[in-house]
């Protein structure tokens, strides 16, 4: 991909539109992913993301649960099969993520379940007007684009999240894990700042609840 205008955070990818399969067990339970060119690890699934699903704790008898910056939609699709009665959203900004996310729940997920949606938009803003409290807010995070990004979400988190309710994430130890504790440790003093797990150089983390 093009360094200066195609990524896998891009809105509308360029790259040549080649389909992929992707098939892979997580949590003991076997899924099927479509995937294309220009989609964040279209290829395979990303270890970090693998790590993240296996170690992820997901609350009983949740509502409402996103993930955020879904891609192609692992971490949502495996919480719709785990939840089966919540209501998930998978948010992103890139229109060929969505679309295979879209084609992920209906090949994943029951035919009965409509309470899974993928839209595309900047982080929150596609589902903004609908006031959602989550009960759990999972993500890969796009640390690509640069750390800044990220932190300055951080603040955003809290307010979409219902009390006691967790935002969880897992990021390379060497994309600067270390850094994150010790940042959220700092600007958030009083709140939950839990490792799930350091596994195959990925830190899990739980936070806010
Ligand atoms: C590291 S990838 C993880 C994708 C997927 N969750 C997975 O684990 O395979 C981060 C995702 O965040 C998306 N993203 C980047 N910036 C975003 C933004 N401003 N709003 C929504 N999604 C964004 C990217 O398009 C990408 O799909």
């Amino acid at each position: 991909m093009d360094n200066n205008k195609d990524h896998y955070y891009s809105k509308f990818p360029e790259s040549n539109v080649k389909i992929h399969t992707i098939s892979e067990s997580l949590r003991k339970h076997l899924y099927i992913f479509k995937t294309i060119t220009g989609v964040f690890s279209f290829n395979k699934i990303d270890l970090g993301t693998k790590v993240f699903i296996e170690h992820m704790n997901i609350p009983k008898d949740p509502k409402f649960l996103l993930d955020l910056g879904c891609g192609y939609g692992p971490i949502g699709i495996v919480l719709g099969y785990e939840a089966p009665e919540s209501s998930i959203y998978l948010l992103d900004i890139n229109k060929r993520a969505i679309w295979c996310a879209r084609e992920n729940i209906k090949i994943n997920l029951s035919r009965e379940r409509k309470n899974v949606i993928a839209l595309s938009g900047i982080y929150f803003k596609p589902i903004n007007k609908k006031n959602i409290k989550f009960d759990g807010i999972y993500m890969n995070p796009p640390l690509r684009q640069g750390r800044k990004q990220f932190l300055d979400l951080l603040f955003d988190i809290p307010k979409h999240l219902e009390k006691n309710s967790s935002f969880q994430f897992v990021i390379k130890k060497k994309m600067g894990a270390a850094y994150i504790l010790k940042y959220l440790e700092n600007t958030f003093p009083n709140e939950n700042i839990e490792i799930l797990c350091k596994r195959s150089g990925y830190w899990v983390f739980k936070c806010f609840d």
